[in-house]
């Protein structure tokens, strides 16, 4: 019945690990060491696109659904379009900044931190409240019908990353991932 819940938690899980990767070397920074840009860039290369093409789509239709079915808690919710919104800004502004480091080593080290940390607290605190208000909220209210035209409106779009077939660009990436997390 929720299983597009699931691959949402999912989803969740495994950003959940690149931004524990992001942080780590982001703490190389902020004490002064090189970070491995280039895991860095890869990374938000995947952030950049997968949440946008599949991941937030599926929760704005969760959410539109909720918004019909219970209205005052769709309100304490918020405007999850908008954070969705904020949050690919917020993505796009970190990944220019890494490449104004890349360009121009002279660029104020605490603006990249914030800009770095912006992305990674927002992130993280977005997925925390979908975790505990929206997801048991739209497991509540809506019913096996809504979760079966969820599941035929959507189509399955195949994460190129943590999916079944890792797409050629991400093999080093997911490699990578794999072996730091031992
Ligand atoms: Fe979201
Ligand atoms: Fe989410």
């Amino acid at each position: 019945m929720t299983k597009i819940l699931d691959e949402l938690r999912d989803d969740h899980r495994n950003l959940a690990r690149l931004l524990d990767l992001l942080g780590r070397e982001l703490k190389t920074f902020k004490e002064g060491g090189r970070p491995d840009y280039d895991l860095v860039e890869n990374i938000l290369e995947y952030c950049l696109h997968y949440p946008d093409l599949c991941h937030h789509p599926k929760e704005d239709l969760i959410f539109e659904k909720l918004q019909a079915r219970d209205p005052p808690t769709a309100n304490i919710i918020g405007n999850l379009k908008l954070e969705h919104k904020e949050l690919s800004t917020l993505t796009w502004r970190f990944s220019s900044a890494v490449r104004n480091v890349l360009d121009d080593e002279m660029l104020p080290r605490d603006w990249f931190l914030d800009v770095a940390n912006d992305y990674l607290s927002f992130s993280r605190n977005h997925m925390q409240m979908e975790e505990v208000l929206f997801f048991p909220a739209a497991r509540k209210t809506l019913t096996p019908e809504d979760w079966a035209e969820l599941d035929d409106t959507w189509e399955m779009v195949e994460d190129p990353l943590f999916g079944e077939e890792i797409q050629k660009k991400y093999e080093g990436l997911y490699q990578e991932i794999t072996a730091l997390e031992e």
